[in-house]
């Protein structure tokens, strides 16, 4: 095995869910910025990065947080919460940055691989980003797909739901690639989803259309926070090769 497997497996197997942080202990708030730096370069459906993220630092608004996420100890120990947001209605804005970025790449090329990115941005995104409020887009591609996939394999998500899924995919995977980070800094973290999520979104001020994700909780393990022995089903139940 390389060095370098050898490292990010110790990373991973350390990982754990931590529950309780140790008040006493250094901590670095850099550790989380390194780690939201590094999160940020996970993959993500289309590169239309659909997400924020909210660092939680102050004593004050860490207070208002415990309540909201039930009073659970990984928030009222956690010496930061990051809350990871998914904001599916950013689409344009995202849609006219990689635009831009694709007009940086190719400048005025007019070969096959250029047309195809702008094609992909220009008009596929939309087709697929854009719903109207009473869903009939999204049911009649729905419905098109389902006509087309009779005959020949066809991508099938295309509605709302399946757009809120797929960004929450995406700022999912940031958000282990920012729990690992953490355990690689040296520090623990806990992910919530046992929250009000309408009560985070006033407190952040954010939009309607803005769903959280998951919140972190973050900091230096206490021995106490790990509730109990690592459990997971047998391999032979959930890997098959085919
Ligand atoms: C999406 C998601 C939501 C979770 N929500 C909570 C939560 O609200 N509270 C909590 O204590 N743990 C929560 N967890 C942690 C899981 O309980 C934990 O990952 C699981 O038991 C496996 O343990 P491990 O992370 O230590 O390997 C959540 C994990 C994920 C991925």
């Amino acid at each position: 095995m390389k060095k370098s497997a050898e490292l990010f497996n110790e990373i991973v197997e350390a990982r754990r869910s931590v529950r309780v942080y140790d008040a006493e202990a250094d901590f670095d708030h850099d550790s989380v910025k390194r780690s939201i730096d590094r999160a940020i370069l996970a993959p993500n459906s289309s590169n239309m990065q659909l997400w924020e993220f909210y660092r939680i630092k102050s004593p004050d608004t860490l207070e208002k947080m415990v309540p909201i996420c039930m009073g659970q100890n990984a928030a009222k120990t956690a010496r930061e919460l990051v809350v990871f947001v998914a904001r599916p209605d950013l689409w344009r804005k995202r849609q006219q940055a990689l635009i831009a970025e694709m007009k940086n790449v190719y400048g005025d090329r007019t070969d096959k691989q250029a047309k195809r990115a702008f094609k992909y941005y220009q008009s596929l995104i939309p087709k697929y980003y854009f719903n109207d409020p009473f869903r009939i887009w999204g049911s009649i591609k729905k419905l098109m797909f389902f006509f087309i996939g009779l005959r020949r394999p066809m991508v099938r998500h295309g509605n709302g739901t399946d757009i809120r899924i797929s960004v929450h995919k995406s700022a999912a995977l940031a958000a282990q690639t920012f729990m690992l980070s953490m355990k690689a800094e040296g520090y623990d973290t806990c992910p919530m989803e046992g929250m009000d999520s309408l009560r985070i979104k006033k407190l952040l001020k954010l939009p309607r259309k803005a769903e959280i994700v998951m919140v972190i909780g973050c900091g230096p393990g206490s021995e106490k926070g790990i509730y109990s022995e690592r459990f997971r089903i047998p391999n032979e139940e959930v890997i098959f090769e085919v």
